[in-house]
């Protein structure tokens, strides 16, 4: 049986699958948070094709969000982004903890993502959640004045002891 998602587990703050309508809060986030960002399509294409999306909620509003592909039993973790003004406050690193719990119970060996290697509040988080750099794709992402920046590959092995504490019975599941 696939174990449920916890979503309370993020509580004060509560997870829920992202739906076509939050495309427009998740863009204005986007937008302020990234010199590059996502567009529309990119997460309405992340809907369609069935990714692991998430939306995080502090009372009733979009905070945060993240977009995971199953490459079959490991995952990409190919958005985590949390709004302005709620950076800095260790919600990134709860819903980061959150995901890597949630996708090792549903059967996840190790998560992969790419970061820039300007990014330094990214590269934090994930160091200290236990990503390793593993490689670089080189000219991978879009950067100023025309240039291209590489990529730095981090992934992190998952594994069930450093999952949370079951979920609930009545979750809804996976
Ligand atoms: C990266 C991001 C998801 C982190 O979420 P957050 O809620 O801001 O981060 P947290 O408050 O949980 O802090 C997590 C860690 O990030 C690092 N960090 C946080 N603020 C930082 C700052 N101002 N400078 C450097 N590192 C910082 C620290 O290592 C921190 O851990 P610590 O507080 O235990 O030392 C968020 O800042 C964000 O959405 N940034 C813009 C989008 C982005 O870059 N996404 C990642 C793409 S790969």
């Amino acid at each position: 049986m696939i174990p449920a998602v916890d979503h309370a587990a993020l509580a004060p703050w509560q997870v829920r699958r992202l739906q076509p309508g939050d495309v427009p809060a998740v863009m204005a986030i986007e937008r302020e948070i990234y010199p590059f960002p996502w567009t529309d399509g990119n997460f309405t294409d992340s809907l369609i094709a069935g990714y692991d999306a998430w939306a995080l909620i502090a009372d009733g509003v979009l905070i945060g969000y993240s977009v995971v592909m199953w490459i079959p039993d490991e995952v990409h973790l190919l958005n985590l982004s949390i709004a302005a003004g709620w950076q800095g406050q260790g919600i990134g690193r709860r819903l980061l903890g959150w995901l890597c719990d949630s996708t090792a119970r549903r059967g996840a060996r190790a998560m992969l993502l790419e970061v820039r290697p300007s990014n330094d509040r990214a590269r934090r988080l994930y160091e200290s959640c236990g990503f390793a750099t593993v490689g670089v794709r080189k000219r991978y992402y879009p950067s100023f004045n025309e240039t291209r920046e590489d990529a730095l590959v981090m992934r992190r092995m998952l594994n069930l002891e450093s999952a949370a504490e079951p979920a609930s019975p009545g979750d809804e599941p996976s």
